[in-house]
């Protein structure tokens, strides 16, 4: 740790931070394992960075301050989901203090988007990189040749509607999976808007097992489109308390194709080796997606939660969720309701808000399901790491209805899951 030595004892410029060094060290043996000596040493230039904060508040102390944070979370005994998956360097919500959204829609989604498609992008890279052995990093139980193909395959799939979005799918080549997920890589590099911190920042697994890097980036793509959700739903319920309630039904439409268009990302997260798994969850105790506070911000915002499972484990692992619905936070059953008694929201109108409600319920059902069969698949009857029974937990709240009463659940609502006229 000779440079973070020579760091401490200059002037310690957060730009000269020497990430690489520490990076290395915490992947030699996973974040778990390391060293007291270092961590000591990296709360000490915590210490430095956080002075420097107070006096400039620049880019790139920002940026050390919220890795040095991700770094020391063991440490500190404040490990968690927002700090396993470093939300807080990829700009999503992790807490109170959220980014605040981009004031133009088409920014924010299309900022989603490039971080979608960079995280798929690097698992790809990563997964071919080990392939053929030019990287030494997670070198336990990695796959065989057939999986990563088939990981390259399902990856490319994955962020194909994103792709589209963003206007540069053609560059991608279909044949080839691995040829494919190539190109990917060489889209990615150039999706990294200005002052994005560096991906390999976001990278911090618990031990060193090959899929540990799966999981992660699964995990933070996943939070990348509950943010977007959430956004698109919280538009929802500001147009059908407005003037243009039916301008809700584009917010809906384009939330069910968010979480519609990804599902190849839990095929692939499926593709993890459950041995893998059961390996380095030995070390992830206390971060669980529970946690996920865009996920229960969805939730919230469909329908007001019973008061048995907002005064639960299920809410009490995100109380700024849990207050902002005590607090009385609007949601879209009940404006859509109050719409239509109104006589805002009327004819065509109401049919296609109610057709994209039963479509996003639809989605989010089919997503809970999916879910819950990986998490079988890689659990079996094992607990949570959110201090849950597990599987019988989620098992119970895939059955909860998205929406009650108005609106059916059931996915046969819209067969094809496509959008309403
Ligand atoms: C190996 C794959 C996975 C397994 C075994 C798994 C397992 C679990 C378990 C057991 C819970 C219950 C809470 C707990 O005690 O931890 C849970 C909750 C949850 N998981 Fe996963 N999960 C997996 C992948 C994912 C992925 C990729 C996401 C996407 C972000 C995700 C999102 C969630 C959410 C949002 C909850 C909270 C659900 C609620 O409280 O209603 N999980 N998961």
């Amino acid at each position: 740790m000779r440079p973070l030595i020579d760091w401490l004892s200059g002037p310690a410029e957060p730009r000269r931070f020497p990430y690489s060094t520490v990076l290395r060290e915490f992947h030699r043996t996973g974040k778990h394992f390391v060293e007291r000596s270092t961590l000591v040493l990296l709360d000490d230039a915590r210490r430095v960075a956080a002075s420097q904060a107070t006096g400039s508040g620049d880019a790139a102390t920002w940026q050390l301050t919220a890795f040095l944070d991700i770094a020391l979370d063991k440490w500190d005994g404040r490990y968690d989901y927002c700090s396993y998956l470093a939300l807080r360097l990829l700009r999503l919500p992790c807490g109170a203090a959220d980014p605040t959204p981009a004031a133009a829609v088409a920014v924010g989604r299309q900022a989603r988007d490039r971080l979608l498609v960079r995280l798929v992008a690097d698992t790809l890279a990563f997964e071919m990189a080990a392939a053929t052995h030019s990287t030494g990093f997670l070198p336990r139980q990695r796959p065989g040749p057939a999986v990563v193909v088939k990981r390259c395959r399902l990856g490319v799939r994955a962020v194909a509607a994103a792709l589209d979005r963003l206007g540069v799918a053609e560059a991608i080549g279909t044949g080839n999976p691995v040829t494919a997920a190539a190109d990917l890589h060489g889209i990615a590099r150039d999706l990294a808007l200005s002052g994005d911190p560096s991906l390999r920042l976001t990278m911090l697994p618990v031990h060193v097992t090959h899929d540990e890097y799966l999981f992660i980036r699964m995990l933070q793509a996943y939070e990348c489109l509950f943010a977007g959700v959430a956004e698109e739903l919280r538009a929802a319920v500001a147009a059908l308390t407005g003037d243009a309630p039916g301008a809700a039904a584009d917010r809906l439409g384009y939330a069910c194709d968010l979480l519609r268009s990804a599902g190849p990302l839990f095929s692939l997260l499926a593709t993890m080796q459950p041995e893998s798994f059961r390996t380095f969850r030995q070390y992830t105790e206390g971060a669980s997606a529970i946690q996920s506070r865009s996920y229960k911000l969805i939730e919230s915002l469909c329908r007001t939660p019973e008061a048995d499972r907002l005064d639960s484990v299920a809410y009490q692992s995100v109380p700024e969720i849990q207050a902002r619905v005590r607090g009385g936070q609007p949601t879209i059953e009940e404006t859509y309701r109050s719409a239509v008694s109104d006589g805002r929201l009327t004819g065509t109108d109401n049919g296609r808000v109610a057709r994209r409600m039963a479509a996003f319920a639809g989605a989010l059902t089919q997503w809970r399901r999916t879910h819950l069969r990986v998490a079988v698949r890689m659990l079996g009857s094992r607990s949570g790491t959110g201090y849950t029974e597990g599987t019988p937990y989620l098992a119970a709240v895939s059955a909860a209805p998205v929406f009650t009463g108005t609106v059916g659940d059931s996915p046969t609502a819209d067969p094809d899951g496509r959008r309403g006229a």
